[in-house]
């Protein structure tokens, strides 16, 4: 039996593994996918725990994404890219890095049937979520990205580190620059924990609603709750929306082929997703 897990701190009610058990299950392979909660003082420790031979590797979540850097062997180009590693692969004995996060908001975009080419997309929030989708959009070809943040240096840093050359199309906007790009915008992408339930601001919106844009797709990286009040309001004046599982679940089967070597059971995951989301509502 394979061990592999996630590791993050604290984990609180993380769907990945009811839904990558499932996939591993479906497909017959020996593995047990478990909620690995790391604090900080012990991560040098439990990451080199994935060297054994009998472990696959890991995913790696909030806060942990830049930390594990160091700790481990090779980056791939868009770990690098983005500064942030959300999964770690053991090959016999050498950890690679890898940021899945990207392939997984392509992936959940392209199944809304919008296309970001030379699009307008503004994106809320500038951690490391932030980053994996400012460069998903770069990679497909959105004609100017604008990146807001209630730290605005935290905003430049992200822009002064993504942009590539002569690239004027990633820009940070001012306070007062946020209103007319947001009612510009053609993608508006909610990055930040804004809305997430537990965070404190559940309920809130990351943006007034009249704000927002008069005719664009409205994506909410924001999982639980389903539908958060970004999504509501968007959906009431009737913008398309999109909720954060998709993501979620295209970032973990990502992650999964890795791992195997073999196709993710997309169907599998998705509806193993929902069940622990409906089961875990308090
Ligand atoms: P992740 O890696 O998941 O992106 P993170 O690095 O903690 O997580 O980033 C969280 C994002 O949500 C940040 O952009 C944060 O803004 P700051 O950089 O100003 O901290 C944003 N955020 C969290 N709570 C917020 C709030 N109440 N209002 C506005 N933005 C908030």
């Amino acid at each position: 039996m394979q061990r592999i897990g996630v590791i993050g701190y604290p984990l609180g009610h993380t769907l990945s593994p009811a839904f990558q058990q499932a996939a591993f299950d479906a497909l017959g392979i020996e593995a047990r996918y478990e909620a690995w909660e790391t604090a900080p003082d012990r991560l040098a420790e439990v990451v080199a725990s994935f060297r054994d031979a009998g472990c696959l590797g890991a995913n790696v979540t909030v806060p942990h994404k830049q930390a594990v850097i160091p700790l481990i062997d090779s980056l791939e180009p868009l770990a690098q890219r983005t500064g942030a590693v959300n999964t770690i692969v053991n090959r016999e004995g050498l950890l690679q890095g890898h940021n899945t996060d990207v392939v997984g908001f392509q992936r959940a975009l392209a199944s809304t049937g919008f296309d970001p080419r030379d699009r307008r997309a503004l994106v809320l929030g500038a951690g490391g979520a932030a980053r994996a989708i400012v460069v998903a959009l770069q990679d497909a070809g959105a004609g100017w990205i604008g990146v807001h943040n209630r730290t605005p240096e935290r905003a430049e840093r992200l822009v002064a580190d993504l942009s590539v050359a002569d690239d004027a199309a990633l820009v940070t906007l001012p306070p007062d620059g946020l209103a007319e790009a947001a009612r510009d915008s053609e993608l508006l992408v909610n990055c930040s924990s804004v809305g997430m339930q537990g965070s404190g601001s559940e309920g809130s919106s990351p943006l007034p609603p009249e704000l927002l844009p008069r005719q664009a797709l409205v994506v909410d990286i924001v999982y639980r709750p389903a539908e958060t009040r970004l999504l509501k309001d968007a959906r009431s004046r009737g913008l398309q929306t999109l909720g954060g599982l998709p993501m979620l679940v295209y970032q973990g089967a990502a992650a999964f082929e890795l791992w195997s070597g073999r196709p993710a059971p997309i169907e599998v995951m998705v509806s193993a997703a929902e069940r622990a989301l409906k089961g875990s509502r308090s």
